[in-house]
């Protein structure tokens, strides 16, 4: 991706050096300016400058790989949840060098998996884990450090009974608090370098709708152009990042209620609306995967693979427990779910299934 520091492209720290007093710091902010423009501002000869322009071409060009590659490297492109039922729809896991969005009504859970699976993350291979750390970005101040210690303990008791595992296993989940679009947005585009010398193995933004839809009224004109282009810059971003670190990016959503009246006429009482996953359709088709989170009663609750390159629709029981989200009676054929796209399904929140209160417009 353009926007990738030369440091990280192969020049050296001298000549990024002498670079950057020319404000030329970025594969985009070098390759925009012309073979002698460059070799004005780095002071070599022509011909090295024609060097170091292709070789930060070829780094930013997106390689070529085969389908055996991918085959024979299947294993390390999932990351294993710790919930066996979930692994085994997705064939193994999360998919890694891949944006997975979880969305569903408040409450329902999105946020205790995200805190669940920064703790997989840091445990040792031989338990599951990655064995490295977590970029965690909170936007609803949402995070709690009592509550990830108390899934770590309760999930995994004979590896946390010693106190010094609890306080390693905190000191590599890496929490930003943004609080504005812009500031997401910085943070994603300066994230590169703190992926490296964190040794990140998991990206985790909860969530990418609050700052989103608390600045954008999208009923006001232009603002939903605006939005789209935020979410789209968001999305190629953490798309990049998923890809060239090969790391699973998970982010939640919210969801909104659209208008399902039948015809193009003005809204009357009768027209109902469906509670369907917050952004729109073209943010829709940035996620890879998409799991639905939503209601059963009061303890039981339904995580649907709503979208999945790999995998079936499909409906997996759970209920959040000290231990985080705990998965029971999910095997076998049931799993699978019948009937149309789960992502085009009324999302069930508590005790309302379909509203018939005239909906927002908002996305
Ligand atoms: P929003 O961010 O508001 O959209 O909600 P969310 O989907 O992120 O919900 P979150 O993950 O924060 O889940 C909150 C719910 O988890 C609470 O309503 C409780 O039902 C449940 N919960 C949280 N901590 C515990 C716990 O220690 N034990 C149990 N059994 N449940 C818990
Ligand atoms: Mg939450």
């Amino acid at each position: 991706m353009a926007s990738r520091m030369l440091k990280r492209a192969g020049i050296s720290p001298e000549l990024c050096e002498q670079l950057k007093r020319h404000k030329i710091e970025s594969c985009k902010d070098l390759l925009t300016h012309t073979a002698f423009e460059v070799m004005y501002a780095a002071g070599l000869s022509y011909q090295k400058t024609l060097g170091i322009l292709e070789t930060v071409s070829k780094v930013i060009a997106p390689p070529l790989t085969t389908a055996l590659e991918l085959w024979k490297h299947y294993s390390d492109s999932c990351f294993s949840t710790s919930l066996p039922a979930l692994d085994k729809v997705l064939r193994g896991g999360i998919p890694c060098g891949a944006i997975t969005e979880v969305t569903g009504p408040f409450g329902c859970g999105k946020t205790q998996l995200c805190m669940m699976l920064s703790v997989v993350t840091t445990l040792p291979k031989e338990l599951g884990g990655l064995d490295r750390s977590v970029i965690y970005i909170d936007t609803e101040s949402a995070f709690s450090a009592e509550r990830l210690v108390e899934i770590a303990q309760n999930r995994f008791p004979d590896y946390f009974s010693s106190q010094e595992k609890v306080l390693q296993m905190a000191g590599r989940v890496h929490i930003f608090r943004e609080m504005t679009c812009q500031d997401v947005l910085c943070r994603l585009e300066k994230l590169e370098e703190i992926l490296i010398s964190t040794r990140a193995g998991l990206i985790i933004l909860d969530s990418i709708a609050s700052v989103v839809r608390k600045e954008f009224d999208t009923t006001l004109p232009g603002n939903l152009i605006h939005r789209s282009k935020l979410l789209g810059q968001q999305a190629t971003t953490l798309k990049y990042l998923a890809h060239q670190f090969n790391i699973p990016v998970v982010l939640t959503n919210q969801i909104t209620t659209q208008i399902g009246h039948q015809g193009s006429g003005p809204l009357t009482e009768g027209d109902s609306g469906i509670v369907t996953a917050a952004l729109g359709n073209t943010w829709s088709h940035s996620v890879n995967t998409r799991f639905i989170v939503q209601y059963v009663d009061g303890l039981q609750r339904q995580l649907l693979v709503a979208k999945s390159p790999v995998a079936p629709f499909a409906v997996l029981n759970y209920t959040i427990q000290k231990e985080g989200i705990c998965m029971n009676g999910n095997d076998g054929e049931e799993t699978f779910y019948e009937g149309t796209d789960p992502s085009l399904q009324p999302i069930r929140e508590v005790l309302v299934l379909r509203t018939s209160a005239v909906p927002t417009l908002a996305t």
